[in-house]
């Protein structure tokens, strides 16, 4: 529809800013939603990219905020990278409500998609973000528009800090590290997603191009900072231990101790795309802070 965009809602994020690019890259009009303008202009964490010189339209907006205008406009595609990670809100806030205001305006303003990225093993519904991820979904599912749902593996962002760890000498697993992922890059998951938003309705586990034990990750890790593997496995007991005193330590350590020792024990391989290696990007880590 003319005058329609690709509206990338969570656009400062690691992924969002990616899909900006990427949208920005293939000639589309795209509207970036974002709190803070010229936090996004500025380079993001993790190398994904900034946003300053890129020809989008700005809409700076706190999706949290009820009353918040979104200036969705009829055939619009949006896409919602918006999700809790290091943020303070809780998942219920930001990963469920925040996306359902967005539904919703979509719905209202005759939005022709909503592309949703939730993660993979979300349905197994182990902890609050899981929980809430999962429950968007379903929403999104029974709206009046086309709905895409992207299950991703882990992103690269998420496990730098196993080349932390290597540089400390030793690599913490939980139980013997053999549950398997393909780690993917947030260009690959932006182009896979930007691949689909024209598409009809569907639903994506989706990873990078290498699967991968923990230990194995570990391996590279420590290969990256030039030690030899070396791990300290967490046993049952231990992994008891720690969610004992995060749940007293409140509900969203409690929330974000459970998320954690149960994603580093279960397998997350989705279908592999993609052309970035995490063995590179460790190789790139390792160099930047040697
Ligand atoms: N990281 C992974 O390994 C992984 C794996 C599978 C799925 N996912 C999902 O992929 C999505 C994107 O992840 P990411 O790693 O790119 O996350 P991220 O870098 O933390 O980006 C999240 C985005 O949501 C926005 N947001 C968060 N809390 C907010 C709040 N209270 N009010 C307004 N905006 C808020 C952030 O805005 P600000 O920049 O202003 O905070 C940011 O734009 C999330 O839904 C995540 O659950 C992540």
């Amino acid at each position: 529809m003319a005058g329609s965009s690709v509206v990338v809602v969570g656009a400062s994020g690691y992924l969002g800013r990616h899909l900006v690019a990427e949208f920005a890259a293939r000639g589309d009009r795209v509207c970036a939603v974002v709190r803070d303008r010229r936090r996004a202009e500025a380079p993001g964490a993790h190398g994904a990219p900034a946003l300053a010189g890129l020809p989008v339209r700005w809409r700076e907006v706190d999706v949290a905020d009820p009353a918040a205008p979104l200036g969705l406009a009829p055939g619009d595609r949006v896409v919602s990278a918006l999700g809790v990670t290091r943020q303070k809100a809780t998942p219920w806030e930001i990963d469920l409500r925040a996306n359902l205001r967005v539904l919703d305006a979509a719905e209202r303003a005759g939005a022709s998609s909503f592309s949703y990225v939730g993660a993979l093993g979300m349905d197994a519904r182990t902890s609050d973000l899981l929980r809430a991820k999962a429950t968007f979904a379903a929403a999104l599912r029974r709206a009046d528009l086309t709905g895409h749902v992207i299950d991703p593996s882990g992103y690269f962002s998420d496990l730098g800090w196993f080349v932390d760890m290597a540089r400390r000498g030793r690599v913490l697993l939980v139980g013997d590290g053999s549950a398997r992922l393909n780690p993917i890059h947030g260009a690959d998951l932006a182009a896979f997603i930007a691949d689909r938003v024209a598409g009809p309705a569907g639903r994506w586990e989706v990873g990078g191009p290498d699967t991968l034990s923990y230990r194995e990750i570990g391996a590279l890790a420590c290969a990256a900072v030039g030690r030899p593997p070396a791990f300290w496995e967490l046993n049952d007991r231990v992994c008891g231990a720690l969610q004992w005193t995060a749940d007293r330590l409140g509900r969203r350590t409690g929330e974000l101790a459970r998320f954690f020792l149960a994603g580093l024990r279960t397998d997350a391989v989705g279908e592999a795309t993609g052309v970035h290696h995490l063995a590179d990007h460790f190789a790139r880590l390792a160099a930047q802070k040697g």
